[in-house]
């Protein structure tokens, strides 16, 4: 059988796949062009793919054998799995690994914006670091604060039991309760406004959908506290970023970090890039080395079952091997 995998990934993965079909590896650093997809899918039986690739209807009519896309992401908005579904492929992704991993990140943005971390270093850097000074780069407490978690999936409740340690409180909205979650992690439920109005901290987790497309926006920007530090570590165009530009630049918020943008990478010229209170990186959160490897063989294994007509360990349309 006939794999194709869009980039390289760790190994480990790109071993176990090798060892059950031929495979070809896309090898450039860069995402390769979607005419070359389209070209290469002709003849595949099964693709591995990158949030960073469009899988959409007229690729999967361009793979008249495709019968499995695994995607080496939680996330799998990059996909129309409708489409997938209707034409019998089955899709999967890489749940649960990269929760603690991205959780923990959620609190290196918190905790660097917060307390300045970047801006410190820079400051160093720079040469500008003369004494010590009583009112050098204050930041915000973390300890105390309110932290608003804006969905409280896997990830959310993981940052929140981080946040417990801090001494936070504690605040969720979500389109569903977690009474569990509430009571295991004293935390409070609130509707959206509410959370706005009163987090210290707002962070996001929530999956892109047309529902949570600029979820943040100007309205919800303008129910925040002026010292409120919003972190993005779900995916970009959950927040208008021309709107979080404007909050920042006037200090309706106070500060932001984006491990998440719109488009990715960020344009060169986007206004964003030019202010200090707004921190920005890579898509990184689930950038560790343990978390990497370990997504590269739950993608590999995904893929395998798939190939075989088995339903993958982590399937995100079982319904599409009953068409
Ligand atoms: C995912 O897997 O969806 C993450 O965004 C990758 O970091």
């Amino acid at each position: 059988m006939k794999v194709y995998v869009t980039r390289l990934i760790p190994e480990e993965g790109l071993d176990m796949v090798r060892r059950y079909c031929d495979v070809e590896v896309w090898e450039g650093e860069l995402p390769l062009p979607y005419e070359v997809l389209l070209e290469k899918a002709r003849d595949i039986d099964g693709l591995l793919s990158l949030l960073t690739d469009r899988i959409d209807a007229p690729l999967m009519d361009a793979a008249p054998k495709l019968r499995v896309i695994s995607n080496y992401a939680v996330g799998y908005d990059n996909i129309d799995v409708t489409a997938a579904t209707q034409r019998g492929i089955i899709v999967g992704h890489t749940p649960g690994v990269l929760t603690e991993t991205v959780a923990d990140f959620t609190m290196a943005l918190l905790l660097a914006t917060a307390r300045r971390v970047v801006e410190g270093e820079r400051f160093v850097k720079a040469g500008k670091w003369k004494t010590w000074g009583p009112t050098l780069l204050l930041g915000r407490d973390v300890h105390g604060a309110t932290l608003g978690l804006v969905g409280l999936g896997r990830i959310g409740a993981s940052v929140a039991r981080r946040a417990r340690g801090f001494a936070m409180r504690i605040l969720y909205h979500d389109i569903a309760r977690r009474e569990d979650l509430e009571r295991e992690l004293g935390l409070i439920y609130t509707d959206f406004e509410t959370l706005l109005g009163e987090s210290d901290f707002v962070s996001l987790h929530v999956p892109l959908t047309e529902d949570t497309h600029h979820l943040m926006s100007k309205d919800q920007f303008g129910l925040m506290k002026p010292t409120a530090i919003l972190i993005n570590t779900s995916r970009g165009p959950v927040v208008d970023q021309q709107a979080l530009y404007e909050a920042l630049k006037s200090g309706r918020i106070a500060s932001a970090a984006m491990d998440v943008t719109d488009p990715e990478p960020i344009a060169p010229d986007d206004p964003l890039l030019s202010l200090d209170n707004c921190l920005i990186v890579p898509h990184m959160a689930s950038a560790s080395i343990a978390t990497r490897t370990k997504m590269a063989t739950m993608a590999a294994e995904n893929l395998i079952a798939g190939l075989r007509g088995e339903i993958p360990p982590h399937p995100v349309n079982p319904e599409a091997l009953r068409r």
